[in-house]
Formats: C-alpha cells, structure tokens, sequence
C-alpha cells in the first residue's frame, strides 16, 4: 500500500527533490497517471486522511462550521496558510504535515472547485 510509506514526512531522503524530481513508479498503477502532477494523487491521499471528516470527501460537508470548500475563492497561498496554521476550529497542520504534504493537500482543494 503506497499509504503506508507517505506517512511521516520528515525523511528528506526520499522526498528530496519534491515535485521537481521525476518519481519512480514501483508498480505500474493505473497508467494514465503519468499525464498528472505527482502531487495531485498524494494530494488526494492526504486529503482523505486528514481532511475529510470535517470537509467531506468533495468539500461539501462542512461539519462544525467547515467552509465548503467547493465554493471556497481564497488563493493557493492563503489555502498554505490556513492549513498550515489552522483557523477557528480547523486544526493547524505545520505538526502533522510536511511542507511538500500541506503544498500537495492545499493543490489538491483547489481541484474540489472544479
Ligand atoms: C476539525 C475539522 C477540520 C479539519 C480536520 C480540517 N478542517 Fe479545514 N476548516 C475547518 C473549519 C472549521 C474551517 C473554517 C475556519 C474559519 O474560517 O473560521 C475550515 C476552513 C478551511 C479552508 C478555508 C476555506 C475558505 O474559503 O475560507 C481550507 C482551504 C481548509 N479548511 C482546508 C483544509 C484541509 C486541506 C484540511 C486537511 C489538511 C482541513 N481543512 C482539515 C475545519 C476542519
């Protein structure tokens, strides 16, 4: 399970390069995700694991005051700033995630909008 080998976020080792550096892709998942960013699917993954309970898993649910994020308009950095250092009753994230897994999980709400 690729789950298992993304937890933790603090062995540069691995992640060195970030996105710039081509990954290697140990098993050949599903194919036609060569044509996305790496950090869209890690996005996803992050998301599911730490975001979900309170946004939903398409942004919407909104629990305990949540924004929706579907219809969320704040910019790429100020998503970074968010998660990172929490808001209201969201938890920050600076503790918990990795620069690279913040850049990737705020990416991947962008993609809720759509
Ligand atoms: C404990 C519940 C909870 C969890 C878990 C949580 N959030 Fe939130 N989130 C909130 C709440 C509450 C707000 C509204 C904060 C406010 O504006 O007062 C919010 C707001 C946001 C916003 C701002 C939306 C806007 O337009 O203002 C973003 C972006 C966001 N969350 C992303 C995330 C991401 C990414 C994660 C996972 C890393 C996450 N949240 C996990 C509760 C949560």
């Amino acid at each position: 399970m690729i789950l298992l080998t993304s937890c933790g976020g603090d062995k540069p080792s691995t992640t060195a390069g970030s996105s710039k550096a081509p990954k290697k892709e140990a098993t050949a998942s599903s194919g036609s995700d060569a044509a996305k960013p790496v950090s869209n699917r890690k996005g996803k993954l992050i998301y599911k694991q730490y975001c979900q309970l309170c946004h939903g898993a398409d942004g919407k649910l909104a629990l305990s005051g949540a924004k929706d994020l579907s219809i969320s308009t704040i910019d790429m950095a100020e998503r970074i700033n968010q998660i990172t250092n929490g808001k209201g009753l969201m938890t920050p994230y600076k503790d918990i995630l990795s620069e690279e897994q913040i850049e990737a999980v705020a990416e991947y709400v962008g993609e809720l909008r759509k």
